[in-house]
């Protein structure tokens, strides 16, 4: 990086990137997490998971014990594919959704990022095809672009993916002569939508990706966060013939939701020949994934109650996900609707009228509270009219306070347009204590 005059950045490197890099732009989350960390701001923004009911001592007492005991083995390179003791626990994990897996066809990874970065890089050449639903989780938008896939969005209603419109964008894409490699899903508690996908879609939505030849990228990691219902059977549990499960859907799991996302710790299932060709991928990106944390996972399940945890969990994001929605039922103004998630982190909140996120955050962020601007969850730039909260991390009290002051700006933001029109109008109503930061622009 070189400097010319004061506060222009120039990047000298510029003309030596790959062609690759230049989808490589940072999310806006990314950019909201320097702002939306000062404390008093409450941030309905990022998905972080809350901790705050993790039996800490328990965990540091396995840590301990782990290194003192089997340490030469913990703090060693492992295998590319995983620990072999995790990945058959990763089969009783699956299998609480249906999954009847082999051992052989998991491969751990660094979280289910990591397994989002495999996958793409094995399928995808520039140019290809990756079918996603509108919106999608902007992590894995990141890795599509990183690898010049394009994304073709395809609608979801409040019961997830519509089948109708896979069919219809499938149909658009052959025509267009392009070749889709694969339907990125969020069927569980979708961040950011909120929504699931019904039981009913499942089977139809399957059935039209393998007549089209279509891979299916199941993302699944806050399927064991339901609120009120067990969880429904994974698109990888359904039946492709007597007695087998379908082979056309690489399942991607993560212990970032129901343990701790600090220790990266995820996991892609995949047929046999897939397998093969994530593990060298992997074996190139990071050798192997970290042993030590494969460890704790695998003794944090094998010793600890670890579904009365995600138990609590549970019963702890319901309570937040209750205060958010009382909070937008009392607070909001008219027009303004909202999903009602049964898990998960996520409410995808529709602004009324022709407001737009990415002009009201500035304005939110001086009222002191955070959100992620729809825009962020769509490949094509869309998105304006929504935005996403998230109840997973602050208090419910915080979150009653934190839809207290959107609702004042949306107010606001709403008189504004009534009294002066829809155009050009960027004059904040209320003095600014302190100026946005520069990193929302
Ligand atoms: C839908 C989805 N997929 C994947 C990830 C990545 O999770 P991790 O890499 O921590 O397993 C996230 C994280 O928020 C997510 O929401």
């Amino acid at each position: 990086m070189g400097t010319r005059g004061p506060g222009v950045t120039l990047d000298a490197f510029t003309d030596r990137y790959a062609q690759r890099t230049h989808g490589m732009t940072a999310s806006e989350i990314r950019a909201l997490f320097a702002v939306a960390s000062r404390p008093e701001v409450v941030s309905l923004a990022g998905g972080m998971p809350n901790l705050s009911a993790l039996p800490l001592d328990a965990v540091g007492k396995l840590m301990g014990e782990l290194v003192q005991t089997r340490g030469t083995q913990a703090l060693q390179y492992g295998s590319g594919q995983g620990d072999p003791q995790l990945r058959e626990l990763i089969c009783e994990v699956m299998a609480l959704e249906g999954i009847v897996a082999s051992p052989e066809d998991v491969v751990v990874t660094v979280g289910s990022q990591q397994a989002l970065d495999l996958v793409t890089r094995v399928f995808c050449d520039p140019g290809d095809v990756v079918l996603a639903e509108a919106p999608s989780y902007v992590g894995a938008l990141g890795t599509f672009s990183a690898y010049q896939a394009d994304v073709v969005h395809v609608a979801m209603d409040e019961h997830g993916l519509v089948p109708e419109a896979l069919r219809e964008a499938i149909a658009a894409v052959q025509a267009s002569g392009r070749r889709a490699k694969f339907l990125y899903t969020v069927p569980n508690f979708h961040n950011p939508a909120g929504v699931s996908m019904v039981e009913s879609r499942r089977d139809e939505v399957l059935e039209i990706c393998c007549s089209a030849g279509l891979l299916v990228l199941e993302d699944n990691p806050y399927g064991l966060l339901g609120f009120d219902a067990p969880p429904t059977r994974a698109i990888r549990s359904r039946s492709s013939g007597p007695g087998q499960q379908n082979d056309d859907v690489l399942y991607l799991g993560s212990f970032s939701k129901t343990f701790a996302p600090g220790l990266r710790v995820g996991w892609v299932l995949a047929p046999h020949a897939v397998r093969e060709k994530l593990v060298l991928a992997a074996e190139a990106a990071v050798l192997c994934p970290p042993q030590l944390n494969q460890m704790v996972v695998a003794e944090y399940l094998a010793t600890q109650d670890w579904q009365g945890q995600v138990s609590a969990f549970r019963g702890m994001y319901r309570e937040r996900r209750d205060a958010m929605l009382d909070a937008l039922r009392q607070q909001m103004p008219t027009g303004t609707t909202w999903t009602h998630p049964t898990g998960g982190f996520y409410v995808w909140v529709t602004l009324p009228g022709d407001l737009d996120s990415k002009v009201l955050l500035p304005r939110a962020v001086t009222a002191r509270v955070a959100f992620v601007p729809g825009t962020a969850f769509f490949a094509d730039g869309s998105g304006r009219s929504h935005l996403r909260l998230s109840y997973c991390y602050p208090t419910p009290e915080r979150i009653r306070e934190g839809v207290r002051r959107l609702s004042v700006v949306l107010e606001e933001e709403v008189e504004l347009r009534q009294t002066f029109g829809s155009t050009g109008i960027s004059k904040p109503s209320r003095p600014q204590a302190e100026s946005p930061s520069p990193d929302l622009a």
